[in-house]
């Protein structure tokens, strides 16, 4: 008999028979749970052990441990949570008397749906978007439908996304004045429709500008240029005008200026010189009295052009006609005093050129009266040189003459 145990066909007929037992063991081991069951907080909640009936006592087990919540358990061996709450939750398992495991359930406790608290987002002519919270809270997962149509119309899918709890209309009916919007929600205890109406012209507001820059103009204390663009989200068409209103005050006041423009940029003539400036852009479709102003860009901060920010030089002065004409609507003389003693170094400026000009052209006058002296020097000497040849030469011929 000990042989035959030792011998390698008994042993690998043994390995096999543990190995193929081995998943059933920890089946019951780990209480794997085959489904989940939903239930209502705060309601009395039954969980069967199994569909069959069971006429042997059983034992129920939450998360692996015997103490279970407020319960009481009837005859066919039904359990029943009393008055359920969220602590009541978790992996409920029923063994008989042997230990062996008869059935096993997750329980999800929660709310059905209630009413939605929606509200609907007209960022151009183009799209909608509404978006909605729960009134109340399920503590379930949850599918939504969402529909839209205009009065008389026939319904329009909205596209849902289900994380960040929204739906998408592209083109709606814009022309329509009233539209319902409703959204059906569904988990696992029952499904409400929660509906709204509303005017999609009302709605229509414009994302803030984007890309606000300020920037100062040099040699101006007083001005600030404001530049942005249309919102990317608005289309870029004549049909589609926005009207921009910018406002701006010195940082630390509680007052803002206020300029409405249609365009970018804006100049800003009456910036106080010297302080750092709080700056903001907003729009509105401009024929649409109804619909409503963006947020507000973010704010930017900005200080004039000051004197001593900049060390002038010819390089960084603004070449002429380098502005167009409404940066110089009033007047294209500068405006303080402080300016003007910079404005006067570029005469200065200027004029020194025309000295180094003058220099030059002085040194070639020089240069070529001096040379031209050189010469007329030159040639007389030759000519005196001639002379006296001419001299010698008559004397020559007057001695040997006879007399
Ligand atoms: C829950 O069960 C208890 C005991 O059977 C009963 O008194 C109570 O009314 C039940 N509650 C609900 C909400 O059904
Ligand atoms: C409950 O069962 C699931 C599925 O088997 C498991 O992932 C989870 O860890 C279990 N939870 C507890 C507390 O036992
Ligand atoms: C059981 O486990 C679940 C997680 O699966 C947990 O939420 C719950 O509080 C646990 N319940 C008890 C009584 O430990
Ligand atoms: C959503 O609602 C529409 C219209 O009301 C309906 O036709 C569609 O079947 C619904 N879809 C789901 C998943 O409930
Ligand atoms: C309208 O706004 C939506 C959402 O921001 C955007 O996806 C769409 O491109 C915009 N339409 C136009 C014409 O810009």
């Amino acid at each position: 008999m000990p042989g035959l145990l030792s011998s390698p066909v008994c042993l690998t007929v043994i390995w096999f028979l543990s190995w193929s037992l081995r998943p059933s063991r920890a089946q019951i081991r780990t209480d794997e749970v085959s489904g989940v069951q939903f239930g209502r907080l705060e309601s009395n909640v039954t969980l069967a052990c199994g569909k069959s009936q069971i006429r042997t006592p059983v034992v129920w087990h939450l998360n692996r441990s015997s103490a279970l919540p407020w319960h009481k358990l009837t005859s066919d061996g039904t359990l029943v949570l009393l008055r359920a709450n969220h602590s009541a939750q978790g992996n409920y398992s029923c063994y008989d008397n042997r230990g062996l495991l008869l059935h096993s359930v997750k329980l999800r406790l929660g709310h059905p749906p209630g009413l939605l608290s929606i509200s609907c987002q007209v960022p151009n002519h183009t799209h909608v978007r509404c978006s909605w919270v729960e009134a109340v809270k399920t503590f379930l997962p949850a599918t939504y439908n969402a529909s839209l149509r205009g009065t008389g119309q026939e319904w329009r899918p909205c596209v849902v996304d289900v994380v960040r709890k929204h739906c998408d209309v592209d083109h709606p009916a814009f022309w329509q004045t009233i539209h319902t919007l409703r959204v059906t929600e569904t988990n696992a205890l029952g499904s409400e429709t929660t509906s709204v109406r509303f005017k999609l012209h009302e709605l229509l507001k414009p994302d803030p500008p984007e890309s606000l820059l300020v920037k100062e103009l040099e040699g101006y204390p007083k001005r600030l240029i404001v530049s942005w663009n249309f919102p990317s989200s608005w289309p870029l068409h004549d049909a589609f005008p926005l009207i921009f209103q910018i406002r701006y005050r010195p940082q630390g006041s509680v007052y803002w200026s206020e300029v409405y423009s249609e365009e970018s940029p804006v100049v800003i003539f009456d910036a106080l010189a010297g302080h750092f400036h709080q700056v903001q852009v907003r729009a509105r479709d401009e024929v649409n009295s109804e619909s409503q102003w963006s947020e507000w860009s973010p704010l930017h901060l900005v200080r004039p052009w000051e004197v001593s920010s900049t060390p002038l030089s010819p390089e960084n002065l603004p070449p002429e006609g380098d502005y167009p004409d409404y940066f110089f609507p009033f007047n294209s003389k500068p405006e303080t005093s402080t300016e003007k003693s910079n404005n006067a170094a570029l005469p200065e400026d200027e004029g020194n050129l025309g000295l180094v000009i003058l220099l030059v052209l002085f040194s070639v006058v020089i240069l070529t009266t001096v040379l031209s002296l050189i010469f007329v020097v030159w040639v007389r000497q030759r000519r005196r040189d001639h002379v006296t040849k001419q001299e010698l030469t008559s004397m020559v011929k007057m001695k040997s003459m006879p007399i």
